[in-house]
């Protein structure tokens, strides 16, 4: 899981450096010799591939990671994920392409809102303050449940 999400962090700097090569027609002068000593060189491929995927609309988050948070927050005990049931709350088992079309927000950034704030948008049909609001996860379970709401299509 943590070679699969380094592997995913270097694809995502590797795509904003070629862009970012595109960008200035390949004149990259000077590279390499003068540049600073990174110490902590992990840090800031994490913190670039964040940019990076925000500027890219990606998600960083591990889906399998995210159907677990799933499973252990008790979200499926309002929420079906495999069928149109609607029960407590709405069913999810669309939500990748349903919040795509929810709010002007791209599909990721509502989907961490409607778990964060929930009562920021009210789906038609349902009322507010009966959904908890989540603000206790960590930013990486958030990731992760976001990732994994993101392939229900
Ligand atoms: C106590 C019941 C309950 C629990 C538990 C619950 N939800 Fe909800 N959820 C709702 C209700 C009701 C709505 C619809 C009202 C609204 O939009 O806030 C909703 C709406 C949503 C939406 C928006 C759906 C859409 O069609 O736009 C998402 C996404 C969502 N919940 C995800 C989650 C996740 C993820 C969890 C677990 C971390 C969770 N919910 C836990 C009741 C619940």
């Amino acid at each position: 899981m943590v070679s699969r999400r380094w592997l995913f962090l270097m694809l995502v700097v590797g795509a904003v450096f070629s862009l970012g090569l595109a960008a200035c027609g390949g004149d990259n002068g000077d590279e390499g010799g003068a540049e600073p000593i990174v110490t902590d060189i992990g840090q800031t491929l994490e913190d670039a591939a964040d940019d990076a995927g925000d500027a890219l609309n990606v998600v960083t988050g591990d889906p399998d990671a995210g159907a677990v948070v799933f499973a252990e927050q008790g979200c499926a005990n309002c929420h079906s994920v495999d069928s149109d049931a609607a029960m407590a709350g709405p069913s999810l088992r669309n939500i990748g392409t349903v919040a795509e079309e929810r709010t002007e927000q791209t599909a990721a950034e509502y989907l961490r809102e409607s778990i964060t704030h929930p009562d920021a948008y009210v789906v038609e049909g349902y009322q507010s303050g009966i959904m908890p609001a989540y603000d206790g996860l960590s930013n990486e379970q958030l990731d992760n449940l976001v990732a994994y709401l993101l392939t229900l299509r």
